[in-house]
């Protein structure tokens, strides 16, 4: 059986952050969300994430994420052989087990990479399998240090490395498989007596040499996959990294995606071949877009359904359901449970807000829909308001399949508005209106002849 420990508990000072740092977000996501898809893609089903600073964030986090996910609390942090340490009870249970221990700070170590290691482990009976990389950038990692015929000693951290071992190479991950029983004889045997006065999980390698075990590293050829990020910087580095893997992977799966440019797509978004993204577009969440459609430029999705070749151009759209063939933009906002059936047209500056637009219905300028069901086929005037709230409560419209609503019209909530109903320009409707009737609610016009020549209202007018 696969169980997996991550290690969430550090602050993270150098991120200049009042959260901890593994909630630092890469493609607006805490990074311990991928560690934790990553620990589970590998097929590790029992999980301990270990806490500290903050913990009540990455507990509310992780409870939301799977309530299934274990935490143990680490306080005060003194370092990751002592974060570990408060993981006993869950290692005990697992003492026969191989049990996977991640830094919860490095979101771009993937299933994959777990799993080849995982065999590396078992085809070698190893206590300890550490996961390494070759690296241009050796500051601040743990070295990994190998006698002349390359075999494992130990792992030196940079800030104890004298200048000689700051020039090996060979990176440790932080991602380590071990024998359940082994780590906690090594665990009894971790002291703190080193540069930084903390209690270092990378020292249980020598321990475990000296007993005479088998230990191993399985050096990853894919170096960016043991990144993790102390500071903005590296953030950003990470960032860039799984936005280009994400993009990679969409285009090589048909999405047509001419520049990259500012195109930021969630892990789990799911786009259909053919689709065109635009630069500049944001697709967060679980949204799921079909095939043939033009999304962008400018335009932020999440958590969404869009059907097939719908167009969305200079939109927002957040929660809501968009069907084949709409056409929505430039700059619509659809927020709050919204759904546009089939071949809806929303033009420009319009907001639909918690309304089901049926078929066919087409609102093309400076319009508001909010709290509303709307039949198939209807017209909006420009600058159509559902007045949906009254300062205490909202109240719902309903408009009829066909009905014409004139131009600059106030839809009073509660409000039926029947089949095919025809609403004069400029009315204010408080009352129901009967289906295929005229409605015309607005004071009647007067002209007054040559009352301008009499009260002469204007500045400098003889
Ligand atoms: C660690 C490794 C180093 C490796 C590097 C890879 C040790 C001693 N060093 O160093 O060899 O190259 O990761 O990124 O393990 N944490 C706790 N409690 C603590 C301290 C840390 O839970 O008391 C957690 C942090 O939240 C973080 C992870 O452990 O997710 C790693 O801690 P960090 O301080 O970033 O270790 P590094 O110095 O990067
Ligand atoms: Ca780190």
């Amino acid at each position: 059986m696969k169980c997996a420990i991550i290690l969430a508990g550090g602050k993270g000072t150098r991120m200049k952050t009042d959260a901890p740092k593994v909630m630092c977000e890469v493609i607006f996501e805490p990074m311990i969300k991928y560690v934790v898809d990553a620990v589970k893609d590998a097929g590790a089903d029992d999980i301990c994430v270990i806490t500290g600073y903050k913990h009540e964030i990455v507990e509310g986090y992780l409870s939301s994420y799977d309530s299934k996910i274990k935490t143990a609390l680490q306080e005060p942090q003194l370092g990751t052989g002592h974060a570990v340490m408060q993981a006993r009870d869950f290692i005990s249970a697992h003492r026969n087990d191989d049990i996977l221990i991640l830094n919860g700070d490095g979101p771009l170590m993937d299933a994959d990479t777990i799993n080849k290691a995982y065999d590396y482990h078992k085809q070698n009976s190893n206590a300890i399998t550490l996961i390494s990389a070759i690296v241009e950038d050796t500051d601040g990692i743990g070295h990994i240090k190998r006698d002349e015929n390359g075999v494992l000693e130990r792992i030196i951290e940079h800030k104890d490395a004298n200048e000689e071992q700051k020039k090996i190479n060979e990176s440790n991950a932080g991602t380590y498989w071990f024998n359940g029983s082994e780590l906690l004889y090594a665990l009894d045997r971790i002291t703190n007596n080193n540069a930084q006065n903390e209690y270092y999980l990378t020292d249980s390698l020598e321990i475990l040499i000296k007993k005479g075990m088998n230990a191993g590293a399985y050096v990853c050829e894919n170096n960016e996959a043991i990144l993790g990020a102390n500071d903005r910087k590296q953030l950003n580095i990470l960032n860039n990294i799984m936005r280009r893997n994400i993009n990679d992977s969409l285009m090589l799966d048909g999405v047509d995606i001419q520049c990259t440019d500012g195109v930021m797509i969630g892990k789990d978004v799911n786009i259909g071949s053919s689709t065109r993204i635009l630069p500049n577009t944001i697709i967060l969440g679980n949204t799921v877009i079909g095939d043939g459609c033009v999304i962008g430029p400018n335009t932020y999705i999440k958590d969404s359904e869009i059907g097939n070749e719908v167009i969305l151009d200079n939109c927002k759209v957040t929660d809501s359901k968009i069907e084949d063939g709409a056409d929505c933009g430039p700059f619509v906002k659809v927020r709050a449970g919204s759904v546009l059936k089939k071949g809806v047209h929303i033009g420009n500056f319009v907001e639909v807000k918690n309304s089901v637009v049926g078929e066919g219905t087409k609102s093309a300028h400076l319009t508001y829909i909010g709290d509303s069901d709307v039949g198939k086929n209807v017209n909006f005037g420009c600058g159509t308001v559902t007045s949906n709230f009254d300062g205490k409560e909202k109240s719902r419209c309903t408009i009829g399949d066909g009905a014409f609503i004139g131009c600059n019209t106030n839809l009073i909530a509660p409000v039926k508005v029947g089949e095919l109903a025809y609403i004069a320009a400029g009315s204010t409707i408080t009352d129901d209106i009967p289906d295929e009737a005229l409605s015309v609610a607005r004071a009647k016009q007067v002209n007054k002849e040559g009352w301008v020549a009499r009260k002469k209202p204007y500045k400098n007018q003889k």
